[in-house]
């Protein structure tokens, strides 16, 4: 007898749980959710203004998970190399890896590139772009003698004003998530009485000081190595205008006093920096070491008594030696 009504009010009650989930829906969510805006188009529209800030930065990430690559002449990887690749792909796992080369017909040859396309999750991830390298800047010819190096501070700037993301110079060594800076319109490492840092750049595509840093090389020296890469930049935007960035001070390890203790110093403490600059290119220089291994592998990596010997072991998942107590 009183079934009917029963189920009339079961309906009413799936009906209105229908209708209720609907309205929660409609007024809970945040407007923009309505309208499916892509992550990289919003990322690509963002703009900035004055007001930006630059010490909270916004809470979603205005940064593309891309990271960049410059492979200027030579396409081969080294174990340096490859160890590099994998500290981004296993402390920070970006979307992509572009690597911008202007090898012509770059193919992923040899031992090394091998290991990489091993590793599929990393290997998925991998994308070559042909980049010429730059001749010149507002009609003046880039030095000869430095031409790729100079070529290469350009062609970050250029490639970040594209895309957006995180350029790495080819020896920065990642031992931490970089999400923390992809919320930010541009974060650089600016130490204390130091010029900044070009070595890491993250930053979205519309970032202010892309433009005027591309522009201070209306006054281009082709005779001073680090005039528009780093000086200049320095004095003439951040100086006045401190707010263009997200300030850094040591944690992407940029200070040239600071890697040379990863080959001398054994009680160096690495663990608290975002990224490390390995200045390898630069350890014939100052390294009194240099001379028993000056190419390291996988195979001298697994003993080698200084920090950089234990940073590869453990991103690697090599056993470390056992510590000899004197
Ligand atoms: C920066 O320079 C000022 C003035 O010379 C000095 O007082 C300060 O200690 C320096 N800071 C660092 C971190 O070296
Ligand atoms: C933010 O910008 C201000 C200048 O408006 C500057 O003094 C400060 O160092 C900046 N903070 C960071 C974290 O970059």
């Amino acid at each position: 007898m009183f079934r009917f009504p029963r189920r009339l009010s079961y309906s009413a009650l799936i009906a209105g749980v229908i209708v209720g989930f609907f309205f929660y829906w409609v007024i809970d969510i945040q407007p923009f959710h309505l309208y499916f805006v892509s992550e990289a188009e919003f990322m690509d529209t963002y703009t900035f203004s004055d007001g930006f800030n630059n010490e909270t930065g916004v809470d979603r990430f205005i940064v593309p998970n891309i990271i960049h690559f410059i492979r200027f002449k030579s396409f081969e990887l080294k174990f340096m190399d490859y160890v590099v690749i994998m500290a981004a792909m296993r402390n920070h796992r970006p979307d992509k890896f572009y690597f911008h080369t202007d090898v012509k017909d770059a193919k992923c040859e040899g031992k090394y590139w091998e290991w990489v396309k091993k590793d599929r999750e990393l290997w998925s991830r991998i994308e070559v772009k042909y980049l010429e390298v730059p001749t010149e800047i507002f009609g003046q010819q880039l030095s000869d003698g430095w031409r790729l190096w100079h070529g290469s501070d350009i062609s970050r700037l250029r490639m970040i004003k594209k895309y957006g993301g995180i350029y790495l110079d080819n020896d920065c060594f990642v031992l931490k998530s970089l999400d923390k800076y992809r919320k930010f319109e541009c974060s650089i490492n600016w130490d204390e009485n130091q010029s900044l840092g070009n070595q890491v750049i993250i930053a979205n595509k519309n970032a202010r000081i892309l433009p005027l840093w591309l522009d201070t090389y209306k006054e281009y020296h082709s005779d001073l190595w680090y005039y528009n890469g780093g000086e200049r930049p320095t004095v003439e935007i951040l100086h006045r205008h401190p707010e263009l960035i997200h300030r850094v001070k040591g944690d992407f390890g940029a200070d040239d006093g600071i890697s040379p203790n990863l080959y001398l110093n054994k009680d160096f403490e690495w663990r608290h920096l975002d990224i490390i600059h390995l200045l390898i290119g630069q350890r014939i220089f100052w390294d009194p070491n240099y001379n028993a291994t000056p190419v390291f592998d996988e195979n001298n990596i697994r003993t080698y008594p200084y920090p950089i010997g234990e940073m590869v072991r453990e991103l690697l998942d090599m056993p470390q030696p056992p510590k000899i107590i004197s």
